[in-house]
């Protein structure tokens, strides 16, 4: 009921969300992951729906069941990831990556099951392409927000990571806070400065979130109207 009566701040916006996290593989049944339940992005991509917009969902693995209305997009690795917001970014006016992309992918996966034996076992991790500066680099990008999980210092790290990512908003949380549980607390970083939203269930903070985000996407698409 509560979630009927939400403003319709993004009435027929179009709103492409990351979540979870990706996953890359070591062999056939290994690999490397970050930890994320996908209920914040989840929770953002309802509070998106319930805001009146169309939603794509593009979900690394997540036992989670989507929010109604979501057109989702499961993916494992963030190659895969980034092929998917690319397949969907021209059809976005915003753009929210909450997911919590692997930064390292592992070169030569084996397709077999790796045998163990008493050696020490190497692995080489190559960099994963960076999925938001893709979208904010584009030449007519969507209206970008970025999260940040961070396990210190999480005022300067964030506001460092908004300003080196070039994006006009984005959401930070402590992961000792954040990570698999139903609440959590963020602070919004935007070009006006700090917006702490203190603990609260992680869909009430969604739903700040977005009403945070219509605001400022609202004033961008008056600036690019005075100007021509
Ligand atoms: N992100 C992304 N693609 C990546 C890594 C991160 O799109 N390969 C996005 C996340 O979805 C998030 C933002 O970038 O919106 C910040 O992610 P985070 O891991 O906090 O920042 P990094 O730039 O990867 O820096 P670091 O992990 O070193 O703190
Ligand atoms: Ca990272």
């Amino acid at each position: 009921i509560e979630a009927f009566f939400q403003p319709k701040l993004l009435q027929g916006k179009h709103v492409l969300v990351t979540a979870g996290p990706t996953f890359e593989a070591i062999d056939a049944v290994r690999g490397i992951t970050n930890s994320s339940s996908g209920k914040m992005g989840y929770a953002v991509a309802r509070a998106a729906l319930e805001a009146g917009a169309a939603v794509k969902l593009i979900s690394g693995p997540s036992c989670l069941k989507p929010p109604l209305g979501a057109e989702v997009v499961n993916v494992v690795s963030a190659q895969q990831m980034l092929k998917a917001v690319n397949e969907a970014v021209n059809w976005a006016d915003i753009f929210i990556g909450v997911a919590a992309v692997a930064d390292y992918y592992v070169l030569n996966p084996s397709e077999q099951k790796i045998k163990k034996d008493a050696h020490i076992l190497t692995l080489e991790l190559a960099p994963n392409p960076d999925i938001v500066s893709n979208v904010v680099n584009l030449p007519d990008p969507p209206f970008c927000v970025g999260f940040a999980a961070e396990s210190e210092n999480l005022y300067e790290y964030a506001e460092m990571k908004r300003r080196r990512k070039n994006l006009p908003l984005l959401a930070a949380n402590l992961v000792q806070t954040a990570v698999g549980g139903d609440e959590n607390e963020l602070v919004l970083f935007d070009d006006v400065g700090a917006h702490p939203l203190p603990r609260a269930p992680k869909i009430t903070l969604a739903r700040q979130l977005i009403a945070h985000i219509a605001n400022l996407y609202q004033k961008t698409l008056t600036m690019k109207k005075q100007n021509g």
